[in-house]
């Protein structure tokens, strides 16, 4: 694994055309903040070498080095999720990669279903902690200890510094910012209502497919770590309506210039 981190890293640091250590990972129907960079250089994934390859549309995403409001950042529009049949190994390989090429902090969005009865739909969520309810942890195996320890501490995956960051900027902005604990599922399927019900019970406040396995890489690695969910749909008891994907994307589209707002200015402050 250490070599094919090294051939990617090596490849990328040729092309960054400055030096990053912020990055950014974008999570369905959260591409707008790519139109606020400026400075941008595009690579397909395609074009990267050991990058996963997708299975499942014609392109998988695009990775962007760029400025936001001058600040160099790496950007990923289009991330690798379980459900889709990556291993976890290749689901966080972009985070390895990160890490080789000079990351210290990572920021991450996604979309998720709202499962505390105050939320709603197009709610804003900081990430306060997570539960890592997928099947496969992204650490199983060999631990090389030129990536991070074996038992990595998880006491404060999401820093509490860059918590507090956002909370003022969302304040100052007058944009409500819910807070809570994320839990990690590997879908594909939406929950059942009676899933909807235990993942409250057990200490949930949203459930999306993606972001543990980037965030416990990270994690690994020693990065600073924020994340935010956009509620897209509820899975309150008694409010459990059915659920598409057209939906989830719907709502993560009005809920972005809120969350871009926060994430520049937060990225900015960092
Ligand atoms: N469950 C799981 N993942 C999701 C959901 C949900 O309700 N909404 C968006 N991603």
């Amino acid at each position: 694994m250490l070599k094919t981190i090294h051939e990617t890293s090596e490849w990328l640091q040729a092309r960054m055309p400055f030096t990053i250590h912020t990055a950014i990972i974008l999570g369905t129907g959260l591409g707008e903040l790519v139109h606020e960079l400026t400075d941008v250089l595009e690579i397909p994934y395609e074009s990267i070498p050991n990058f996963p390859i997708s299975t499942v549309e014609g392109h998988s995403g695009i990775l962007r080095f760029g400025k936001l409001g001058g600040k160099p950042v790496m950007v990923m529009q289009g991330r690798f999720h379980y459900y889709e049949g990556y291993a976890m190994q290749q689901v966080t390989f972009p985070v390895r990669v990160m890490k080789a090429l000079g990351i210290q902090t990572l920021f991450v969005s996604n979309a998720a279903g709202g499962m505390n009865p105050a939320f709603q739909v197009g709610d804003l969520m900081m990430i306060t902690d997570h539960i890592n309810l997928f099947p496969e942890h992204p650490l199983r195996g060999k631990n090389e200890t030129a990536l991070g320890p074996r038992f990595p501490d998880m006491s404060e995956a999401y820093s509490k510094r860059l918590q507090a960051l956002a909370s003022n900027i969302a304040a100052s902005h007058n944009i409500p910012l819910q807070k809570g604990i994320y839990i990690g599922t590997s879908g594909p399927t939406f929950e059942t209502p009676a899933e909807y019900k235990y993942f409250r019970i057990i200490g949930g406040d949203a459930v999306g497919m993606s972001t543990v396995p980037e965030v416990i890489v990270a994690r690994h690695g020693g990065m600073e770590v924020f994340a935010i969910s956009v509620i897209t749909d509820l899975g309150v008891e008694g409010q459990v309506l059915e659920v598409s994907h057209e939906e989830v994307q719907q709502a993560a589209l009005l809920a972005q210039p809120n969350m871009t707002r926060i994430m520049r200015d937060l990225i900015n402050q960092a």
